[in-house]
């Protein structure tokens, strides 16, 4: 039988990242417990300033929580050094950045349907028609 953990590709218990300190502290991202499923999609949605990038940065490794545990599969990387976070950046983790053409072509209603998972997401979060694609 397959628990949670053979089917989990991406799990946070307690993720923190705070800026700041006493009357400037910034609580970017304030305990987030979360387990992605292989094969889910997953859409993090909400106000300018709720903390959606500084949690992606977290979850994709790009940055490191103030505390808290990130696991990919059932390795944990949220203390990994840099020269161990490169092989995963390189052939584990991707990202589409929100300027960079594939998305912003997945803005347009005609070519979200060919635009895979990023055209599917920004048609579940109701995005506006963005800038048209170079
Ligand atoms: N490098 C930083 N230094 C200080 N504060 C930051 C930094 N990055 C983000 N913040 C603050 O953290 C909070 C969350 O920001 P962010 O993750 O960019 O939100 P979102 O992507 O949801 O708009 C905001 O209050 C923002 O001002
Ligand atoms: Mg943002």
């Amino acid at each position: 039988m397959s628990g949670i953990e053979d089917t989990c590709v991406l799990r946070a218990r307690g993720l923190r990242k705070q800026y700041g300190r006493e009357a400037g502290l910034v609580r970017a991202v304030d305990g987030v417990d979360l387990d992605v499923a292989a094969g889910q999609t997953l859409a993090v949605m909400g106000p300018s300033g709720c903390g959606k990038s500084t949690l992606l940065h977290l979850l994709g490794g790009l940055d490191r929580p103030t505390a808290g545990e990130l696991f990919f599969g059932n390795r944990r990387v949220d203390q990994l050094s840099e020269r161990a976070l490169a092989p995963l950046r390189r052939h584990e983790i991707g990202f589409v950045f929100q300027a960079f053409p594939a998305s912003r072509r997945a803005h347009r209603p005609r070519e979200r349907r060919t635009a895979g998972p990023v055209g599917q997401i920004i048609t579940t979060a109701g995005a506006p028609p963005g800038p048209p694609a170079p």
